[in-house]
């Protein structure tokens, strides 16, 4: 798989796959602005916790080449603004505030000009971009352990490419797994209602890469497991709190069915998307519009499902208690929810 965005120096801008298009077209959208960078954030041109961090970098290093003929403290105050703005574009991917303090940190720690300032900011998106490729593959290497030849393994939502730079988060033990190891997976995608990012893109992008994909309706994850056909789920996050693993509306539903059939539920995150001085109740679950998701299936229908005057409930993401979950990959190993927790808090 290509990658799911990248900076275009020669033009300065951002070249994004535009996945509200998929499966059906493959567009790309050029974003010259910090503002369309939010916005592309915003309305899920781009989604994935690791790409709307990298996107949100490359928005402010946008935001830096607009405001860099202003004298260094309006440039700051400019930067500052914009920062807000990007912040403000999706509230529970703890990605996407990580990688716009980074950029501020690095404006605070270096007294220069506007224009040098501007030319750091732009090389420390890009190295977040590479950076973000590097990480997945140290998961994909570390998670690849945990699985074996033949096994079939249930994904929710998209964690995949298309949610990073490249190579997924918890599509990456499995691209190791094949790719590197010769291991035979099958993997059955969840198909995520109501975006259906595992039907429109883990299963796209899987496909593409000739990675073998099934896709189910979400209601079958439990039947399947009772059968036996699911050996290991694996998952992306959001956020991890302590306690707690954000990610996908349906991952609490899948993780509570894995434990009672005793399936292992992995997620595999980089330590971008920890923040474990937070709790549950620290976090802001994202509410989309849910008569154009739920009722309109977006857009995609000619009737809405639901029928006119009754409300639609649509929380973009929940949270699965560290109790349901087996193992939890970084980019430096594998490890216990209580691990984790010794490592990194
Ligand atoms: O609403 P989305 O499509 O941005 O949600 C994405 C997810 O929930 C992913 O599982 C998560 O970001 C991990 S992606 C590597």
């Amino acid at each position: 798989m290509e990658p799911s965005l990248r900076w275009i120096a020669e033009k300065n801008v951002i070249e994004m796959i535009d996945q509200t298009k998929l499966p059906g077209t493959l567009t790309y959208l050029e974003i010259s602005d910090y503002r369309s960078a939010a916005n592309s954030i915003k309305n899920m041109n781009i989604r994935g916790a690791p790409a709307i961090g990298v996107t949100a970098a490359l928005g402010m290093a946008l935001a830096a080449i607009e405001f860099q003929h202003l004298e260094v403290g309006k440039f700051k105050v400019e930067m500052e603004n914009a920062a807000r703005i990007i912040s403000k574009s999706r509230p529970t991917a703890v990605n996407l505030t990580w990688a716009v303090k980074r950029i501020q940190n690095l404006i605070e720690n270096n007294s220069t000009s506007s224009p040098d300032l501007t030319k750091l900011i732009i090389a420390e998106g890009q190295k977040m971009w590479q950076e973000d490729i590097d990480t997945n593959r140290a998961m994909g290497k570390h998670g690849a352990t945990l699985l074996i030849d033949g096994d079939t393994v249930l994904t929710h939502c998209n964690a995949g490419s298309l949610a990073t730079v490249q190579y997924g988060t918890a599509l990456a033990p499995i691209r190791w797994a094949i790719e590197e190891e010769g291991k035979k997976i099958q993997v059955i995608a969840d198909e995520t209602r109501p975006r259906l990012q595992g039907a429109r893109l883990t299963a796209w992008e899987l496909h593409q890469d000739k990675i073998p994909i099934k896709v189910e309706a979400d209601n079958n994850a439990g039947l399947m497991m009772r059968k036996g056909k699911i050996d290991k789920v694996i998952v992306g996050a959001d956020r991890i709190v302590n306690g707690v693993v954000f990610n996908k509306i349906g991952t609490f539903m899948v993780a509570m069915a894995a434990k009672y059939h005793n399936v292992p539920m992995y997620v595999v995150a980089p330590k971008s998307t920890l923040s474990l001085n937070e709790t549950e109740k620290d976090v802001i679950i994202e509410q989309r519009n849910a008569q154009y998701e739920v009722a309109e299936i977006m857009g995609k229908i000619k009737e809405p499902i639901v029928p006119e005057g009754v409300e639609c409930i649509n929380y973009a993401f929940d949270a699965t208690p560290f109790e349901l979950i087996t193992k939890i990959i970084t980019q430096d190993g594998v490890f216990s929810p209580e691990e984790l927790i010794q490592r990194y808090k």
